[in-house]
């Protein structure tokens, strides 16, 4: 399986806070059956302010280098999670955030109470850029959580849909899984990823959500969400799916 996003560069937002950590995470991945990480750090102005500079390029050398001599056989991948605001458009003008693996998928987030309207804007403004955004968990936020077809509106845009493990396992909260569980009904889900930030909690690796998507969803959906779209990302390729389904037809 692939990861594509993750928090295991070391001491660069809320995920690992030290090299052993983000070692132990990227290890656990592995025995979860991921070979593929793309490390996502948080680009958020003012709090995270991770950018494309020799700091950051550092600190991701670092880590890739150490996974190597530790052999891990683990592919590591680079990538973003951009915090949509003015602040960080203006990065994303300047070519200052790390698309995931050099391709045109930028993951991007918002705050959770977001208002749809002014997400979809920016969405807008960034495939204008020449980006596809892949949305990560929209099953948070809470636009997201009272109207499930804003997700439907911007799947048929054409941009990725990356939900939570977490939520479907339903260890956020009820809103969360419910949300997901309807997302992944109405086939506008791309893939599911971990967004581990630690050990103990939002942990590595995609077994249990593996095991939950192939009993609830089947495999031929599992291998999709956990494995061909992922790569799709990675390589820079077209995204797949199944037909999506509107939600004006929900009973
Ligand atoms: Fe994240």
């Amino acid at each position: 399986m692939i990861d594509i996003h993750t928090h295991v560069i070391p001491g660069v937002d809320d995920g690992a806070k030290n090299m052993r950590m983000a070692l132990e995470m990227i290890e656990k991945s592995y025995t979860e059956g991921v070979d593929t990480i793309i490390a996502t750090p948080h680009c958020m102005p003012g709090v995270y302010n991770n950018i494309v500079n020799e700091s950051l390029a550092k600190k991701w050398n670092t880590l890739y280098q150490t996974v190597k001599e530790e052999g891990i056989p683990v592919h590591l991948r680079k990538g973003m999670e951009v915090l949509l605001s003015e602040r960080s458009m203006k990065l994303i003008k300047e070519k200052k955030v790390w698309t995931l693996n050099n391709s045109d998928y930028l993951l991007v987030e918002f705050a959770f109470d977001e208002d749809p309207e002014w997400c979809t804007e920016k969405l807008k403004e960034v495939a204008e850029l020449g980006y596809t955004p892949i949305i990560a968990h929209p099953e948070r936020y809470d636009c997201v959580q009272a109207h499930h077809e804003i997700v439907y509106d911007w799947y048929m845009l054409g941009y990725g849909i990356q939900i939570n493990k977490e939520s479907l396992l339903g260890q956020f909260g009820r809103k969360e899984k419910q949300t997901a569980d309807s997302l992944l009904r109405h086939n506008i889900v791309t893939c599911v990823a971990s967004d581990t930030h630690r050990l103990d909690r939002r942990t590595p690796g995609l077994k249990d959500v593996f095991e939950y998507l192939n009993d609830r969803y089947g495999g031929e959906y599992t291998h999709m969400l956990t494995k061909a779209n992922p790569l799709r990302i990675v390589n820079g390729k077209p995204m797949v799916g199944y037909k999506p389904i509107p939600y004006e037809y929900e009973e």
